[in-house]
């Protein structure tokens, strides 16, 4: 069953979400990754035919809770455009190890490699997701939509100003993203300080916006957090779109509305972000 792993259901989720982010054109060249906190009765099958033996490196800050856990996750400096054709090579299987501090990968990179050089970002990710959703949180997918991206130089990086603006743009925007989004100012990608304040945001929000870079998304399948993040960045094409023929909006949701939409569906709007 050498490698069956990349042909099992959850796999064919997560490459059908790289296979739709490359469509969409959030992914040029290397950019963006994923990660799926495989469950423990998807991994069964395939534990014998797993390489348990292989080096172990540091994760650079321990997870106690996530030990023990295999995670799929794509590889540093692999293309999400070539996620289809070649799983095998493109990703990677990883487990956690019983102190919570390293890992080693167990299948995929077939062609040499590491993990995703934003691994810390997404296993902290995890690590906050999960205790914030009760463990139902299993995606944190990373891209690079073009419109967002334009957002983050026209706005001041702020979560209450880049919720609201965003939640106007469309009225599902609220129902979908009711505690809003997080933003981070620009910082150097792949290491452990953008990790911790991305952190910081993930202990509230499900999407973290990233300064003049991209977005992170968290969700409890593939679809929802693929569907959020679309969401968003739909939302900034709509902006930017208001925002290219006006200076300002000539009417909008108000307060009230809002108030209104989030009972009619039964959502906890972050009503702090409406003032
Ligand atoms: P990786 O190729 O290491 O996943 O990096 C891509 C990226 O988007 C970094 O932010
Ligand atoms: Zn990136």
């Amino acid at each position: 069953m050498k490698n069956g792993i990349f042909e099992s259901e959850f796999a064919k989720g997560f490459i059908n979400l790289c296979e739709m982010g490359w469509q969409k054109g959030w992914h040029e060249r290397n950019g963006g990754n994923l990660s799926y906190r495989i469950k423990k009765e998807e991994i069964a099958p395939y534990l014998d035919s797993l390489c348990r033996t292989g080096e172990i490196c540091g994760i650079g800050v321990t997870l106690p809770h996530l030990a023990g856990e295999f995670f799929m996750v794509t590889g540093s400096g692999k293309y999400m455009s070539n996620v289809k054709g070649d799983p095998e090579n493109c990703l990677a299987v990883i487990e956690i190890l019983p102190d919570g501090g390293h890992f080693r990968t167990v299948a995929g990179l077939s062609a040499g490699g590491r993990p995703t050089s934003e691994l810390p970002t997404h296993l902290m990710g995890h690590d906050a997701r999960m205790s914030a959703t009760d463990g139902s949180r299993r995606v944190i997918y990373h891209c690079h939509p073009a419109n967002l991206i334009a957002m983050t130089f026209l706005l001041p990086l702020e979560d209450r100003v880049f919720s609201k603006e965003l939640w106007e743009m469309m009225t599902e925007c609220p129902i979908i993203f009711p505690a809003g989004v997080g933003v981070v100012k620009w910082m150097v990608p792949g290491g452990a300080e953008i990790a911790r304040a991305s952190v910081e945001k993930m202990k509230t929000f499900d999407a973290v916006v990233w300064a003049h870079h991209g977005i992170f998304c968290a969700g409890d399948d593939f679809d929802n957090t693929f569907g959020l993040c679309h969401t968003v960045e739909k939302a900034a094409e709509i902006w930017i779109k208001v925002r290219s023929v006006a200076e300002s909006k000539r009417q909008t949701i108000t307060k009230d509305e809002f108030v209104e939409l989030a009972k009619a569906f039964g959502v906890e709007l972050n009503t702090d972000f409406l003032d």
